[in-house]
Order: C-alpha cells, then structure tokens, then sequence
C-alpha cells in the first residue's frame, strides 16, 4: 500500500480551512494531515479545538523542527502574502513540496528568492488559482484555445468587489500594501492569472493608474461622512453602518479573530474609513502580451454588486464574458450574514447566470451553455481544484490548469509592475523587474 503523503499547514487563518477539512476527509485515504504552525498559538487551538483535533502546533521558530521532526512532505501556505516567500523557501530547502495561496508572494525581490530556491532545490511548487477550476472560465480557456475567434488582439476586462466583500480588504491586513502587495497583487492576482493563461501568454509592457478614492479618512471626510470609530466591536458610533463589523454578532469571526486578539494585536474589524490605508481601491492598467494582445483591465473595490465581464477581441469575432457572483449588496440586518459572506461560503456563488456570447463576423451572435456548479467556493472551482492537488490519480488537464511556480510569478509580475507604474507614472517592463524571468 502507496503511504499516506504527509503534510503540514502553516497559517491557521480562514482560508486553511479548506485545506485542513478536505484533507481530514476527501482525501484522508491518501493524505494525512500531520502538523501545524502558526504565529498565533490562541488560533491555533481554536482551530483544532473546533473539530477535536490535536495535532502538535509550532510557532513560526519551530518551522524547521516541525518539518524534520515529522517526516513532511509537503508544506500548505495559508499565511499573510508577505510571509509566503519565507516559508516555502524554507520548506523547499528542507526537502518539502509547497502548494500555496495566491499571490506567491509580494515584491520582485521575494519572488527571484523563490524561483532561485525552487530552481536549486528543485522543489515542486504549486500556487493554487482556483479560478482557473471554475467551469465557466474553463470553458473561455476551452473556446479561446479553439481558435473559435482566431488570434487575439485584445482583452477588455473589468472587476468589481462589492462594499462587502471589498471593503473586507480595508479591515485588516490587506489594507497595508507592505502586508499584500496592494489590491493589485493580492487580489488581481488572478486575473492576471487567467487572463496569461486564456491567452496563453506573458506579460511585457504593464501602465497602471490608481487611487485610494472612497474608503479612507480623507475620502469619508470630503464627502462629509466621517466615522468616529477605531473598530466595529463594541462601539456603538458603529451602530447601523453597513460598513463596519461587528464581530460579536459573528460568533464563527468572533472565535477565530476578536478571541485571539490577545496574542498578536490582529485587529481584523478596523474602520475602513479610518487611518493608516496604503492601498487602492480602484486602479486601471493597460498590458501589453508577448503575443502583442493588448488588455485594459479596471478593479473596482466598492462596487453596489460583485463579479466580471471580459470581452476578448480576435480576427475572427468576439466573446463576450460576464459573470454576476453577488447581484446586489442589502444593507439590512436581516440579510447582512456577514461572517459567511467573508468567509468565503457565499460570496463567490453565482446567483445570476453567466453569459458567455459568441460574436463571429458576418454571423448571428451565439450563446454558448456553460455549467454551473454551485458546489464549493467560488464557482465550484475550489472543490475541483482541491482535486487536482490531493486526488490520487491526476486528472487529464488539456487546459493546462494545474498553476507552476512560474505561473505564480507571471501573474505577480504584472500586478508588481502595475505598482511601479502607478508609483512613477511611466511604463514598465517585466523583464526589467524580474529579469530573466
Ligand atoms: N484563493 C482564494 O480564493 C483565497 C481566498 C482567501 C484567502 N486566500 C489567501 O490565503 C492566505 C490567508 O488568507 P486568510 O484570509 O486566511 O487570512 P487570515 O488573516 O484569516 O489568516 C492568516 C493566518 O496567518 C497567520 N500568520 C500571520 N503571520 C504569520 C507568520 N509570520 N507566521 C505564521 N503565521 C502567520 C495569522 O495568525 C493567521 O492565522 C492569503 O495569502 C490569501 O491571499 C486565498
């Protein structure tokens, strides 16, 4: 009997969840969860305490210790972005595997530590863009490698996050750009992404303008709303603002944040129209492809609905992308579960359906069916993705979904140049950034 392939967590945060549940279940004939680290010794028990386990916990010092001791093969990344490029180098250079969450890491100098690592050790690295999984945008993979609108000139995409799931970035780490790169690296991250992969290209040429323009003190101030309050809990300034969270009528964010408090300082409510705000909130970026396509892209972080429309140009038509994950935003009580929504249940499912429109020249326009899956996050392209890394026999991928260390790279790079460019006001070039690369 093949052993079980041993594996440790490091960063007990919301989203390892997906990981530690389906490897205690799905995959538990294969896989073994045998190890955990995190810098919060509180939310590690929690963690475990929530399903009765009792795994042994390390602190960030313990890293190595943790690796040897039990016999990993392989380590899961679910820390702050800042902190990846730390641990899977170290896990690389004791002999671990690495699968990670997106973004790889933050900067161009953290990632040439990770692509050298991998390159010496010869480590294998996977970053998990589960958006790649969802079957609709396998699907625009499918057509685009098709060649059912010929050669690609131009991508015209734009993101909305809503004032929910957008405003959470304002809350907590995110919000400082040395903790996650920006909005750019940390969340477009995967369009990026997707959109190197759709086109089966690179990046070269990256120009970007952006700007904090609604959540922040000076924003709230100009437009004569001002709030008072540091943080949403226990404040009763906060009262009634949509904007502000409250975790104790949260109990899952209550227990896995504002408990843990005490250990580490992470305050995971703060105002978002309060100080201390580095990143933007809504940035629009012109990409030049080493296929010579040419995207304009636009993130938005407060729009009244969340989700997508890509609408790709090529020689022989178009196709015409739009994607509704959450139609509207209630800011009613009754409908405001919000520790759901931010932890990834709800959000992400599509509640409206898709549209994917073929437009050839010369020809009547033709809608193309999709399926949809509501099961798992986002789109049902978590749970397909979790099958991909932990299933025992690998699926046949002709779309190539399964995201290497380089893909990882290539899709910070364009974001880390977006950053450049909006700091210097001039264009940039990946290769000056990364060279090499
Ligand atoms: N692919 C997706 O759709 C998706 C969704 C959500 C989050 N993510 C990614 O998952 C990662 C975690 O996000 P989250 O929302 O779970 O964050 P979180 O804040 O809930 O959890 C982060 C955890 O990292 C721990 N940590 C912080 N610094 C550390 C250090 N130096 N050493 C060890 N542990 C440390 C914190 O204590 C916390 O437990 C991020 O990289 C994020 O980009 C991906």
């Amino acid at each position: 009997m093949t052993p079980k392939k041993r594996y440790a967590l490091v960063g007990t945060g919301s989203r390892s969840r997906m990981y530690r549940d389906a490897l205690l279940n799905t995959y538990s004939d294969t896989s073994e969860l045998v190890a955990i680290c995190d810098s919060n010794p509180v939310r590690m028990a929690v963690w475990q305490a929530d399903l009765g386990l009792t795994l042994p916990a390390y602190p960030p010092a313990g890293f190595e210790e943790m690796l040897g001791r039990h016999r990993i093969d392989a380590v899961i990344v679910t820390t702050i972005d800042r902190t990846h490029h730390d641990y899977i180098c170290r896990a690389m250079d004791a002999g671990c595997d690495v699968i990670t969450e997106k973004p790889l890491t933050v900067d161009a100098a953290k990632c040439r530590q990770i692509l050298d690592t991998q390159n010496r050790t010869g480590k294998k690295l996977t970053v998990t863009f589960n958006y790649r999984y969802a079957p609709r945008n396998s699907k625009v993979k499918e057509l685009l490698q098709s060649g059912i609108i010929g050669t690609v000139t131009s991508v015209h995409f734009e993101w909305m996050l809503d004032t929910q799931h957008g405003a959470d970035y304002f809350r907590r780490w995110h919000r400082d750009k040395r903790n996650s790169g920006g909005l750019m690296v940390h969340k477009s991250t995967h369009h990026f992404d997707l959109v190197n992969w759709w086109l089966s290209s690179r990046p070269e040429t990256v120009m970007a303008m952006g700007d904090l323009r609604f959540y922040g003190r000076e924003n709230a101030e100009a437009r004569g709303e001002p709030r008072a309050y540091v943080r949403g809990t226990g404040d009763a300034r906060a009262a009634g603002d949509p904007f502000a969270l409250d975790m104790n009528k949260e109990p899952d964010l209550k227990r896995m944040y504002l408990d843990c408090e005490s250990a580490d300082g992470y305050i995971r409510d703060q105002n978002v129209f309060g100080d201390g705000i580095s990143i933007e909130d809504e940035v629009g970026v012109m990409v030049r492809y080493q296929n010579r396509a040419v995207m304009t892209y636009h993130l938005c972080a407060f729009a009244p609905w969340e989700g997508y429309r890509v609408n790709f140009t090529g020689t022989k038509g178009r196709l015409e992308f739009e994607v509704v994950e959450k139609a509207y935003v209630s800011g009613g009580e009754g409908d405001h579960n919000l520790a759901k929504n931010i932890l990834g249940a709800a959000p992400q499912d599509v509640v409206e359906p898709t549209s994917l429109v073929f437009r050839p020249h010369w020809g009547p326009p033709q809608t193309i069916a999709i399926p949809e899956t509501n099961q798992g996050g986002h789109g049902g392209a978590d749970t397909i993705m979790l099958e991909d890394i932990f299933g025992s026999k690998p699926a046949h991928d002709p779309l190539a979904r399964a995201a290497s260390h380089e893909s990882g790279a290539l899709s910070i790079m364009t974001g880390i140049a977006a950053n450049r460019s909006m700091s210097t006001g001039l264009p940039v070039h990946v290769r000056d950034l990364l060279p090499g690369l």
